[in-house]
């Protein structure tokens, strides 16, 4: 705590000297190993973008496997050689959508030439129509400090300048990974700003159960969550206000059933944007109570189970819909097929504790996510693994 406000009273400072260019950076693609005192779990990071770049979790046969998607080549984090699809960072300043890449502090509906204190992001989504996930330098591009280490845990921080993309304010964040026994990975994140300005944060993870040993698709993947809503959206992903009853719906998952099936039971255009097959929404959680499982996904191949505790009140899932580019295909790292195969349509999952998507443009929503000076951002979630 005592650091923490230290930091917070420094921060004009630091960031003045982080802009100069006064202290040598990090190097982005230091690895990190931890390992879960027990050794049930296992995981390597990056700095760059606090990312994850490997994930072992055992299986029904008690082997090990790397269920997250990444680059086996690290350098490609950095060039987007093979483009740039979110592999395991964290996500912000704010995460998602921000419609036009404009918003408001305090926040307003139907933003207009007289809305006062208005404020522009990089519009780098659907020909620059909106923003996403921060801008063209969101979190994900940034490489963060290694603040402290042990061999189940790590915590990387990052100061994310006053006007950086367009956003008021320095913000101070700290995100800590601890592997835990019992096949336990916790994400804690703090964050610290010195004006009022939307903080939204995320970990972007692709998760594929299998790990591409018995199916290259999603039909062996079952989801269970309770979510009644999520909030609609026009082709470009962005809210219309509105939220829509899943209810008898491909989006209905509060009975558990198998991702490929839901995806092959929705239409193109249906739910992830224009020409999109399968899901990329915002579903909110029914009375997520923070303190047992809101969110479970499980391979009847493998055999490999997640459980998700979460203090978030909504999820955003995507199906990897649009992953697979003809022209760049994406190979798939050495443990999961190599690079003879490439990640596939629909034959991922990312999952996103988030909060509402872009209620910053939607007060009617009524989810305040403007955090400042006595008001610091936490998100904190567990994801839990076990076999069938
Ligand atoms: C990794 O990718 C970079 C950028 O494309 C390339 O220059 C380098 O040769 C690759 N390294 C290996 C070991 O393939
Ligand atoms: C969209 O943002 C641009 C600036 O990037 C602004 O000129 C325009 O008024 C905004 N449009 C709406 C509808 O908010
Ligand atoms: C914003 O525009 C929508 C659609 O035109 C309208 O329904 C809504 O009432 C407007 N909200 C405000 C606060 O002006
Ligand atoms: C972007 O614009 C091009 C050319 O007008 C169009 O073909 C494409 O569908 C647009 N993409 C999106 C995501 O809107
Ligand atoms: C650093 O990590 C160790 C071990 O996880 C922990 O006990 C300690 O409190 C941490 N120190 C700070 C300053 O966060
Ligand atoms: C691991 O889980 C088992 C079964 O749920 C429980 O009995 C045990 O106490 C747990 N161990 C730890 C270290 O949490
Ligand atoms: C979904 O549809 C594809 C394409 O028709 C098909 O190959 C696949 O087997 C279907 N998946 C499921 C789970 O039905
Ligand atoms: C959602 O739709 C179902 C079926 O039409 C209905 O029973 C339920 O009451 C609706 N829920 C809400 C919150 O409107
Ligand atoms: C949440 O719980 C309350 C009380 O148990 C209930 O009235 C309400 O319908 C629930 N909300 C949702 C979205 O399920
Ligand atoms: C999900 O909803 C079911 C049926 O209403 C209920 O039994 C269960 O406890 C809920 N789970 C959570 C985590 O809220
Ligand atoms: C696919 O990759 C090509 C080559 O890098 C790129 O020009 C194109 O924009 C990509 N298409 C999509 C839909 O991202
Ligand atoms: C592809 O994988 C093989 C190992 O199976 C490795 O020897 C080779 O360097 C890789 N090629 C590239 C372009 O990364």
């Amino acid at each position: 705590m005592l650091v923490h406000q230290a930091v917070l009273l420094c921060l004009p400072l630091i960031a003045s000297a982080a802009v100069a260019g006064r202290w040598a950076p990090p190097d982005p693609l230091e690895v990190v190993e931890l390992a879960a005192p027990d050794a049930s779990v296992k995981a390597n990071f990056i700095a760059r973008g606090a990312t994850l770049t490997n994930f072992w979790v055992k299986d029904k046969n008690g082997n090990f496997r790397d269920i997250i998607l990444g680059f086996d080549n690290h350098t490609n984090y950095v060039t987007d050689d093979l483009g740039h699809p979110y592999f395991g960072p964290i996500v912000g300043r704010y995460a998602n959508r921000i419609k036009n890449g404009t918003f408001s502090v305090p926040v307003s509906a139907n933003i207009t030439a007289s809305t006062p204190n208005v404020y522009h992001t990089p519009e780098n989504e659907n020909n620059g129509t909106d923003t996403l996930h921060g801008g063209t330098d969101g979190f994900d591009r940034r490489t963060w400090t290694i603040a402290n280490k042990s061999e189940s845990s790590v915590t990387f921080s990052l100061l994310d300048p006053d006007g950086m993309q367009g956003f008021p304010g320095n913000v101070y964040t700290e995100v800590v990974y601890t592997l835990e026994p019992n096949s336990t990975w916790k994400i804690s994140i703090h964050a610290a700003a010195d004006q009022e300005t939307p903080i939204m944060l995320s970990g972007h993870h692709y998760w594929n159960l299998e790990a591409y040993e018995e199916t290259q698709d999603l039909s062996g993947h079952y989801a269970q969550f309770n979510a009644s809503r999520i909030i609609a959206g026009n082709a470009q992903l962005i809210p219309d206000g509105t939220l829509l009853n899943v209810s008898g719906t491909p989006a209905d998952f509060r009975q558990a059933k198998s991702l490929g099936e839901a995806i092959n039971a929705t239409v193109a255009g249906e739910y992830c944007g224009a020409g999109c097959v399968g899901f990329d929404n915002c579903w909110v959680y029914d009375n997520n109570t923070g303190t047992t499982p809101i969110f479970s996904l499980w391979s009847v191949n493998s055999g490999i189970r997640m459980d998700v505790i979460t203090d978030q009140p909504a999820l955003q899932v995507y199906t990897c819909d649009g992953i697979y580019n003809a022209s760049l295909p994406i190979p798939r790292k050495e443990a999961q097929g190599g690079n003879s195969t490439f990640y596939e349509n629909h034959s991922c999952l990312v999952i996103e504790q988030e909060s509402w998507i872009d209620a910053i443009n939607y007060p009617d929503f009524g989810i305040d996510q403007i955090y400042g000076p006595g008001r610091d951002y936490h998100w904190q979630s567990s994801y839990i693994f076990s076999t069938l």
